[in-house]
């Protein structure tokens, strides 16, 4: 280990795996979930010279036998000893682990209620059938016993092996499987609707005619790239930050600094939800966890160089442990690289026969992708040449589906996205976690409001306006919504770190147009995914608190989320600051995004306010690219 931050290694994963077996008798049967770094106290990393003794803690989830919600060992890998082994409490359970989607699988295709469902509809191949398990809290079926592990289970057909199942829904067919007894507990049938006919394959070879293919784009660096890896460190432009795979969070960032100022102590995507809101009994009950239920770091693509990614890339491999202790290695789990940005300013003086100043902007791209069932989700954090830091969530993939039935279905809930199918409205929450480092001190949260001025003998035209700074002191007051009325931003600043004139030095989080939760606040999602309720949460530092909607949430009733996280409504005047970001679309579905829906994007920016006493770009050289062309030349 040459940093405490380093990702987790293959022998570290089989060494803290061993540990485990021969500490317990339950691990004889255990199956393995997740593992992931017990990061280790910030003043630690903060201090941290190569060759220093730090402590190396590995945290491995897992389930197994007992009647409970499974087990989470600490292994420390200084003395080789496992540290702790506690059981998971029933009503907040570790994630479904693969092998638990694969029993729901097969102990589905298995049922004789299921196969008579099927056999209503013409079908009885089972071999082309596909069953897709989603979590079952939330909406727990009266078949499972209460503190039981479960799924529930809907499905489609494929005409063959490569075909898109997704365009013949099974409708109204839904399996309930107890994983603690490993069996199916009820079928669903809500009555047999047509199955769709037309099939909606996406691969190039089903197009009907191809457009042609658009005229070449190369993005070379001759010199190379202009970022410098080493580990898991990325410098690039005054920029350094460590990335790493978390298995919950997918990429997660680390010591984000500038000119080798703290900015960032860690940046991740703490949390996410997709509620569905139809009557619609294929989907009424969906809001699933895609982070904490499924593990958005677990499934990463291992991303193709010139296809996912353009350029000259860096890419680093993630180790997974597998439900039977073995590693599975993402290659090319983060994708690294530089992109041409536009123009990053320009000035024009007319007054000087056009004398025109111009600088280029470009980014540093830091992404990953993770599918997760039908969907695909593009995680992306970008580093600008001003100070501005961008997360952007790219949403890709498959919409959810029903064969179009006029009973049952509701013009403003189920879209038509083509003559058989519907897709209902749904959104896509995500709750990005910020445990700010700026400057490195304590730090504050302010609201900026810009309202306009009454009309006044100061103000006779009306025109004036007034951008009104609030300081958000507690828990309770940081809860905080949009508002593009009022071109609401939030700041954080550390007040004891001023510029020359005495500016403090600050970071502004400019939030998209983005909706909050629309389901009731006593709903499932409501209560299990409480972080959706507003934009901005904010919270003194506490290591225990990193999951914005509870570390465990499979068959979760709504604990341990920020509702409870903040309930105690703490002091956050000036502290140790950790800012919680939620953010998304209301997806009302359209045709086009069928068969694969075409990216949609959400995300926020944090630019610099004062943390520069001027453009920090206006000493960028000026640079011509001489390979490009025009109709001129
Ligand atoms: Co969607």
């Amino acid at each position: 280990m040459k940093h405490p931050l380093d990702q987790i290694t293959v022998d570290e994963i089989t060494t803290a795996v061993e540990l485990c077996r021969s500490s317990s008798s339950i691990m004889d049967d255990a199956l393995f979930v997740n593992i992931s770094l017990v990061e280790p106290d910030k003043e630690i990393i903060r201090n941290f010279e190569e060759g220093d003794d730090c402590p190396r803690n590995l945290k491995i989830r897992g389930i197994d036998s007992n009647e409970d919600g499974g087990f989470v060992a600490i292994v420390d890998l200084q003395t080789n000893q496992v540290k702790s082994l506690d059981r998971v409490s029933k009503n907040a359970q570790v994630t479904y682990s693969m092998t638990e989607v694969f029993m729901t699988q097969e102990l589905t295709k298995a049922d004789e209620r299921y196969q008579e469902a099927l056999k209503k509809r013409g079908i009885t191949d089972m071999s082309m059938v596909q069953i897709d398990p989603w979590p079952a809290g939330g909406i727990v079926h009266e078949s499972i016993e209460p503190g039981h592990r479960a799924l529930k289970a809907i499905s489609f057909l494929r005409e063959n092996e490569t075909d898109n199942a997704y365009a013949k829904p099974i409708t109204g067919v839904i399996s309930h499987v107890d994983l603690t007894l490993q069996k199916v507990t009820h079928v669903e049938d809500h009555g047999v609707v047509e199955m769709p006919k037309a099939h909606a394959r996406y691969d190039a070879d089903s197009q009907p005619k191809l457009r042609e293919q658009p005229k070449k784009i190369d993005i070379t660096q001759p010199d190379g790239p202009g970022f410098e890896v080493e580990g898991n460190l990325i410098s690039w432009e005054g920029w350094q930050v460590r990335a790493s795979v978390n298995p919950d969070e997918g990429p997660v960032l680390h010591q984000l600094s500038l000119d080798g100022r703290p900015i960032l102590h860690r940046v991740a995507l703490s949390d996410m939800v997709v509620p569905y809101g139809t009557a619609d009994p294929m989907h009424s009950w969906k809001a699933v966890h895609d982070g904490t239920e499924y593990g958005f770091g677990t499934l990463v693509n291992s991303l193709t160089l010139g296809c996912d990614c353009l350029g000259e890339i860096h890419y680093m491999d993630a180790n997974m442990l597998m439900f039977d202790g073995s590693v599975n290695t993402i290659e090319s789990a983060i994708c690294i690289h530089e992109e041409d940005y536009g123009i990053q300013w320009k000035h024009m003086d007319m007054n000087m026969l056009g004398a025109n100043e111009v600088r280029r902007s470009r980014r540093l791209v830091i992404s990953s992708i993770a599918t997760i069932g039908n969907y695909d989700y593009g995680l992306f954090w970008y580093l600008y040449l001003d100070g501005t830091f961008q997360c952007e969530v790219k949403l890709t993939g498959i919409v959810g589906i029903s064969a179009y039935d006029e009973k049952v279905h509701r013009k403003d809930q189920d879209f038509r996205i083509s003559d058989e199918l519907v897709a209902p409205i749904h959104q896509h929450l995500f709750c990005v976690r910020l445990d700010w480092d700026l400057e490195g001190g304590n730090n504050q949260l302010f609201e900026s409001n810009v309202e306009a001025l009454p009309i006044s003998d100061d103000n006779p035209h009306g025109m004036q306006l007034s951008a009104v700074a609030t300081h958000l002191k507690t828990e309770s007051q940081a809860k905080r919504d949009v508002s593009s009325s009022s071109s609401r931003v939030w700041k954080v600043i550390n007040a004891n770190k001023t510029s020359s004139f005495g500016l403090p030095v600050g970071y502004k989080l400019l939030p998209g147009n983005t909706p909050t939760l629309l389901a009731h606040p006593d709903s499932p999602p409501g209560k299990r995914a409480s972080f959706a309720k507003h934009n901005l949460w904010a919270t003194p530092f506490h290591q225990d608190e990193q999951a914005a909607g509870g570390e465990y949430s499979v068959m979760h009733s709504g604990e341990g989320g920020l509702d409870d996280i903040t309930s105690s409504n703490r002091d956050i005047s000036e502290c140790d600051l950790v800012t919680w970001h939620t953010f998304g679309v209301t997806h009302t579905p359209r045709p086009e995004d069928w068969p694969v829906m075409p990216v949609e994007y959400c995300g926020f920016h944090l630019i610099p306010v004062g943390f520069f006493e001027k453009n920090p770009t206006i000493n960028l050289p000026p640079s011509c690219n001489s390979n490009s062309k025009s109709n001129k030349d």
